[in-house]
């Protein structure tokens, strides 16, 4: 299914085309384009290119795998993400290598996380971030370690139909895709004043 976004002005495909459905297909992506999602997390920027991102993933060609990572969604997530062939966990690193404390990382995992979703869109792919996971469960699971910590999780595959979700989901995931107006959020001179804009 395709939800554009309705912009007011021209903006690249990819953008218009990603968003976050919740119907997956069981199809399995190759492994093949599962790594040139990474490579696309691989070339985003960052603070000091220290490049403070992880990512974990399971598929559900591994089941045990696939259910580990399933579990430490909330019930919410799980119950439609369970039909998603991969499951992702982004992490940050907090420190920079000189150990001081990386204010940037979470922005630039975020950012590294977007090369990965336009990527996805640009190969058929959808993805669904998720911050509804319990974070000391993927900790434990995993050993991360202390100074590294769990962003987000993220289901991914291709779409899937809307009547194979969970009756009370299928709206939801019919409904529009909306934003806030560009001149809520952009200003010139001081904060808040968006004449002009
Ligand atoms: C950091 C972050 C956390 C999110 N957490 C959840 C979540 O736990 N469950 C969920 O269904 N959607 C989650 N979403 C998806 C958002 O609800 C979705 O991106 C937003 O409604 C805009 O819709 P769109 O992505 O289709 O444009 C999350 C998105 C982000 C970026």
């Amino acid at each position: 299914m395709e939800k554009k976004a309705r912009t007011n002005y021209p903006i690249n495909d990819l953008i218009v085309r990603r968003w976050s459905p919740r119907a997956f297909s069981p199809k399995v992506p190759g492994k093949e384009i599962v790594l040139s999602l990474f490579e696309a997390a691989r070339w985003a920027p960052s603070c000091f290119n220290e490049q403070p991102w992880s990512f974990i993933f399971a598929c559900r060609e591994d089941p045990e795998e696939f259910q580990a990572m399933l579990d430490c969604l909330v019930p919410g997530n799980a119950r439609w993400a369970v039909n998603a062939p991969i499951l992702i966990v982004a992490v940050a690193a907090e420190k920079f290598a000189s150990g001081r404390n990386n204010r940037w990382a979470w922005h630039d995992v975020g950012m590294a996380v977007e090369n990965l979703l336009l990527e996805a869109t640009s190969k058929g792919l959808f993805a669904h971030p998720m911050a509804g996971f319990d974070q000391e469960k993927v900790r434990a699971t995993y050993g991360i370690p202390e100074d590294h910590s769990p962003v987000l999780a993220i289901a991914l595959g291709y779409p899937g139909e809307v009547s194979d979700l969970p009756e009370e989901l299928q709206d939801a995931e019919s409904a529009q895709r909306d934003r806030k107006p560009i001149y809520e959020f952009t200003f010139r001179r001081t904060w808040g004043d968006n004449r002009g804009v």
